[in-house]
């Protein structure tokens, strides 16, 4: 049985530094895509206060399709460009939303959403494997400190599947 809790009240640092090392013993020993993925949404969505959602979607095909995650149904597909998770995947770069109702093109899968944050998945190559979705029922969850621990936490995921970085 994996323990996944940590103090919610550790200043945000101490608490990101605990919960990667809890994924780094999470994925420690398993490679697979699937496994891994589950799993570490798993611990994103018990571990961190203020989620409604926490989990992937993988670059299939030229698009997003949905992947392992902790919340409920979702977007199956979202293109290249599209809603937060398109744009994270198109510009390669971290998307903080504060409010996702500001937004103009934010793809409401559960309307309790109101901050999310997307962190795209780069191999050591420069590839793109897709992003990583965390979505919030509280305006502006999500600030700089997280945006930092989670880019951490999201290497750790593809370090764990990224067969080229062993
Ligand atoms: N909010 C996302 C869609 C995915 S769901 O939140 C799980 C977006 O606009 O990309």
């Amino acid at each position: 049985m994996f323990d996944a809790t940590i103090a919610t009240d550790l200043p945000k640092p101490a608490f990101y530094a605990e919960l990667e090392q809890q994924a780094r013993a999470l994925l420690a020993g398993e490679s697979n895509q699937v496994a891994n993925a589950a799993n570490f949404s798993a611990l994103l969505y018990h571990a961190m206060p203020l989620l409604n959602w926490a989990g992937f979607y993988f670059l299939i095909d030229g698009e997003l399709v949905v992947g392992p995650f902790q919340g409920k149904p979702a977007c199956v597909r979202i293109a290249i460009g599209r809603g937060v998770c398109g744009t994270a995947a198109a510009t390669k770069q971290t998307q903080l939303v504060p409010d996702v109702h500001a937004f103009a093109d934010h793809i409401a899968c559960d309307a309790a959403s109101q901050s999310e944050i997307v962190i795209p998945l780069i191999t050591r190559a420069g590839e793109l494997l897709g992003v990583l979705d965390l979505d919030s029922p509280v305006p502006a969850r999500f600030d700089e400190e997280d945006r930092k621990g989670l880019e951490a936490l999201a290497r750790v995921f593809v370090e764990s599947i990224d067969g080229s970085l062993r």
